[in-house]
């Protein structure tokens, strides 16, 4: 959705506030923090060698050193497809479930996690263990004990020091940090309610190959299957309801809503979702997203307050009702590379970023609209977070989990068998 929103109109005299200084003092860099960034990556499709690009131009930015230590991809073809593109050697390159414990055996300072969602909270809390700094790419887990494992692990990176740098690129975004900070400060008056939209087109799936594993089928088709992705409410629609979050302040209470899937052939997962988000105290989010072709398309958000209106992005054609000053914010290449500039900035500058909360609170919030609309129940926060709600989504664990990716005891669930709301 393109906002009419031109950033001059509203940033008369305004400081400059910038997260990423572009002068660094490379003597403060290395008494800080590491003296090269030593990448390692586990998931080199197309967001992986994406991430890997961004962290290298952000280094690069930042005039750090990099060195590519270790590659792991499921397949090795992506991950020596990776390789070949960085001169990175071949030995250097690992492939199959436990791709991940080489990648982060190696002497990499910095790990890239862009593997499916479903494997995030086991790689994620393995990094943080073995004292790796990490990018993780959104969402982080597609059920309740992942998300919660995900925060649990946050906590530790913080203890440990280590930076976390999630792919929720919106809040690197120069227009959507000013937007956040132009509700912050009241230029739409109290905030009441929104909408937020993922409604695009089908992403790819693939047919199950003559005698091809599970596994293989699984990872191949994962955006098609829940146990993957957690569905395109968790996987695609993370980021509108990540914005919701950020501007409200806070993760929603409740959710309620309903989906369906109409044209995929593979997989399990619905085609669409609509779904209210009760943040509490009277405020209410409508989420919708779908993944159909030849329909009307839109990913955005809008909010509206006491005082005015807003897009995600920032105001529409008329402005702020308010007369407000906005501040600058620094974007350098796009919010893809200023996330990897943030990250890298807070490691040398032993500040470590940590964004952990932020996201796998916005991932546990898709997943409470998920559950909703598959089981057309309502679903509360409290029952995904505290045991003693008594709720059996507590301890929902979408099998095949990425332990049995690892040992080898993956069984796919039926093509096309998809939940029932009443009766799921
Ligand atoms: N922030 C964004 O805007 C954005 C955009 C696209 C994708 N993503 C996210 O990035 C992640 C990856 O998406 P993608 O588009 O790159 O998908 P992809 O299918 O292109 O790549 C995923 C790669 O992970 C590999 N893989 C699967 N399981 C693995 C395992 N256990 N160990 C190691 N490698 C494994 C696959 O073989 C594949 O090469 C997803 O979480 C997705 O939601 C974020």
């Amino acid at each position: 959705m393109k906002t009419t929103f031109n950033r001059r109109d509203f940033v008369k005299g305004a400081a400059v506030l910038s997260a990423s200084p572009l002068l660094v003092n490379p003597a403060a860099v290395f008494s800080a923090g590491p003296e090269t960034i030593k990448i390692g990556v586990i998931g080199c499709g197309g967001r992986g060698q994406g991430a890997l690009n961004d962290c290298l131009r952000a280094a690069q930015h930042l005039n750090l050193n990099t060195e590519i230590v270790a590659l792991g991809d499921f397949f090795m073809g992506r991950a020596a497809d990776a390789a070949r593109k960085h001169n990175v050697p071949r030995e250097r390159c690992f492939d199959g479930a436990d791709a991940y414990k080489k990648v982060i055996a190696s002497d990499a300072n910095v790990v890239l996690l862009v593997t499916p969602p479903n494997f995030r909270p086991l790689h994620f809390d393995a990094a943080i263990k073995a004292g790796k700094h990490v990018f993780m790419e959104k969402p982080v887990a597609v059920d309740p004990p992942g998300a919660r494992m995900i925060m649990e692990t946050g906590k530790l990176a913080a203890q440990k020091k280590l930076a976390v740098a999630a792919g929720t690129q919106r809040r690197h975004q120069a227009a959507y940090r000013q937007t956040a900070w132009a509700v912050a400060n009241g230029a739409i008056g109290r905030l009441t309610s929104g909408k937020v939209w993922w409604c695009g087109g089908a992403l790819w799936f693939n047919r199950r190959q003559e005698g091809e594993s599970d596994a293989s089928y699984m990872v191949r088709n994962w955006v098609s299957f829940t146990e993957m992705s957690g569905d395109h409410i968790v996987e695609q629609h993370v980021h509108n309801i990540d914005v919701a979050n950020w501007y409200i302040g806070r993760h929603p209470e409740a959710a309620l809503g309903f989906g369906g899937r109409a044209r995929r052939q593979t997989g399990n997962q619905f085609d669409f979702f609509s779904i209210d988000f009760d943040y509490g105290q009277d405020v209410h989010i409508h989420s919708m997203c779908r993944q159909v072709n030849g329909c009307y398309n839109r990913v955005s958000e809008f909010f509206v307050g006491t005082e005015g209106s807003t897009w995600g992005s920032g105001p529409g054609r008329e402005g702020y009702k308010k007369e407000i000053q906005l501040p600058e914010f620094e974007e350098h290449g796009g919010p893809y590379v200023q996330e990897h500039i943030n990250m890298l900035d807070s490691i040398v500058k032993g500040q470590p970023l940590n964004e952990t909360q932020n996201v796998a609170e916005s991932t546990m919030a898709g997943i409470m609209g998920r559950i909703s609309a598959y089981s057309g129940q309502m679903v509360r926060w409290r029952e995904l977070m505290d045991e003693n709600a008594g709720s059996p989504w507590y301890n929902l664990v979408l099998t095949p989990t990425a332990e049995d990716f690892e040992k080898g005891t993956v069984t796919a669930p039926p093509d096309d068998v998809v939940a029932v709301p009443g009766k799921a």
